[in-house]
C-alpha cells in the first residue's frame, strides 16, 4: 500500500469536523452566493426574503443563529451573507473571547451593517454573554467603571451589527441568549442529490474529470455531508493519479474508498467496531452511553457528536430512553443474524 494513502492514526475521513490542513482547500471551495449554497432550501428562502426586507429598509439583517453537525456550511453561509448585504464580517469564535473587554472591544468597533460572526458559540463564559445581551437588543453596551460602592454604570450606544452565531451543539446555548436571535436556521444533512450537485461543483473548480457513476459512489459515502463529500473526492483524486494517471472511473474510485475504508454507507472503522461491539457484547443493547464509551475506548462526547448523529439519522443505531441499541439494519449491514427475543421490528 502506497504510504500516502495509509490513513495516519488519529485521522478519521469520516469525521465531519474539519482538518487544519483543509482550510485552503475548503475556503476554495466555499461558495460565495445564496444561489450557488446547495440544498437546504427553506434556509435559503427565508434568508433571502429576510435579506431583501432588510435591504430595502435600509436596516442591518436581524441576528442570525445557525446550528447543525459540523460540515453542513454555518461558516459557508455566516460568508454568503456578508457577500448578498454588502457587509464587512469580523470573525471570532466562542473560546477566542476570554475576557469582557475583548468582547467589549470587538463590539465598540463594529461599523453600522457590520458582521459579527461567532463561531462556537455555545463557548462562550457566562460574564461574556451576559455583555452580548444588552448589545443584541438595544445596540448598547453596559460598561461598569470603578469598583466597590463608587461603582457605576454607563451605557454606551453601538452601531447596529448584525450577529451570527454558529453552533454544533443547540442544548448548549442558554435561553436568554437564544431569544435574542431574530432567526434560528437548523442546517440538516443532505439529500443524496444534493451532495452529487456539490461534488460536481467541486470536481468543476479542481478540475477532476470524474464520471457520474463514480460520482455518485463518492456521494454514496460522503455521510450526507458537504465537507466529507469534498475531502473524499479530493482523496480519491489523489489515488486515480498516482495509479491511474488521473483518470477516475468506477473500479478506480471503488479502489480509493475501499484502501480508506468507508463502507458503502460512508460507515468507517469506529462506526463500524460501535455497532459490533454493541451487537456482539451488549447482544444489540440497549445500553448507556458510557458502558458503550468504554467498551469501544472511545470519549463519550465524539460518539454523541461525531458518531452518533450519522447512525442515528441514517437507522443504524436507535437512542432509547435506557440506551443505545442497534437496529435490524446495523445487524444486515454487519452481517450478523438478528436474535429471535429482538423486539425492535
Ligand atoms: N450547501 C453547500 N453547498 C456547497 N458547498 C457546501 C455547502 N455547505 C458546505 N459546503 C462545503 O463544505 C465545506 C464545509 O462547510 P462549512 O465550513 O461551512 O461547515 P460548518 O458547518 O461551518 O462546519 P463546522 O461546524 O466544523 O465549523 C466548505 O468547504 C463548503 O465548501
Ligand atoms: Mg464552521
Amino acid at each position: 500500500m502506497d504510504e500516502e494513502f495509509i490513513i495516519e492514526e488519529g485521522e478519521r475521513l469520516a469525521q465531519a469536523e474539519n482538518l487544519p490542513e483543509e482550510v485552503v482547500f475548503e475556503n476554495n471551495l466555499r461558495p460565495q452566493k445564496l444561489a450557488d449554497f446547495v440544498g437546504q432550501e427553506q434556509i435559503k428562502q427565508n434568508l433571502d426574503i429576510s435579506m431583501q426586507a432588510a435591504k430595502k429598509r435600509g436596516d442591518s439583517l436581524e441576528h442570525v443563529l445557525l446550528y447543525g453537525n459540523p460540515g453542513l456550511g454555518k461558516t459557508t453561509l455566516a460568508h454568503i451573507i456578508g457577500k448578498e448585504m454588502n457587509a464587512n464580517v469580523k470573525i471570532t469564535a466562542g473560546p477566542a473571547l476570554e475576557k469582557v473587554g475583548d468582547l467589549a472591544a470587538i463590539l465598540s468597533n463594529l461599523e453600522n451593517g457590520e458582521i459579527l460572526f461567532i463561531d462556537e458559540i455555545h463557548r462562550l463564559n457566562k460574564t461574556i454573554e451576559e455583555v452580548l445581551y444588552p448589545a443584541l437588543e438595544d445596540y448598547s453596551l453596559d460598561i461598569i467603571i470603578g469598583s466597590g460602592p463608587a461603582a457605576r454604570t454607563i451605557r454606551m450606544p453601538l452601531n447596529r451589527f448584525t450577529l451570527i452565531g454558529a453552533t454544533t451543539k443547540m442544548s448548549m446555548i442558554s435561553g436568554p441568549l437564544r431569544d435574542r436571535f431574530g432567526h434560528a436556521y437548523h442546517l440538516n444533512f443532505y439529500e443524496e442529490k444534493d451532495i452529487e450537485q456539490i461534488l460536481h461543483r467541486s470536481a468543476k473548480i479542481l478540475n477532476v474529470p470524474i464520471d457520474e457513476k463514480s460520482l455518485k459512489i463518492v456521494s454514496a459515502r460522503a455521510r450526507r455531508t458537504p465537507r466529507i463529500a469534498n475531502r473524499l473526492l479530493k482523496r480519491v483524486r489523489d489515488f486515480a493519479e498516482v495509479k491511474n494517471d488521473g483518470k477516475l472511473d468506477e473500479k478506480i474510485t471503488n479502489e480509493a474508498l475501499s484502501m480508506l475504508s468507508i463502507d458503502e454507507y460512508g460507515l468507517d472503522e469506529v462506526d463500524r467496531r460501535l455497532l459490533e461491539t454493541l451487537i456482539e457484547k451488549f447482544n444489540g443493547g440497549p445500553v448507556g452511553l458510557n458502558t458503550l464509551a468504554a467498551a469501544i475506548s472511545e470519549e463519550m462526547d465524539s460518539i454523541e457528536n461525531i458518531y452518533e448523529p450519522y447512525l442515528l439519522q441514517t437507522g443504524f443505531l436507535e437512542r432509547t430512553p435506557r440506551g443505545r441499541k442497534a437496529t435490524p439494519l446495523a445487524y444486515k449491514h454487519l452481517g450478523f443474524e438478528e436474535p429471535k427475543n429482538n423486539t425492535l421490528i
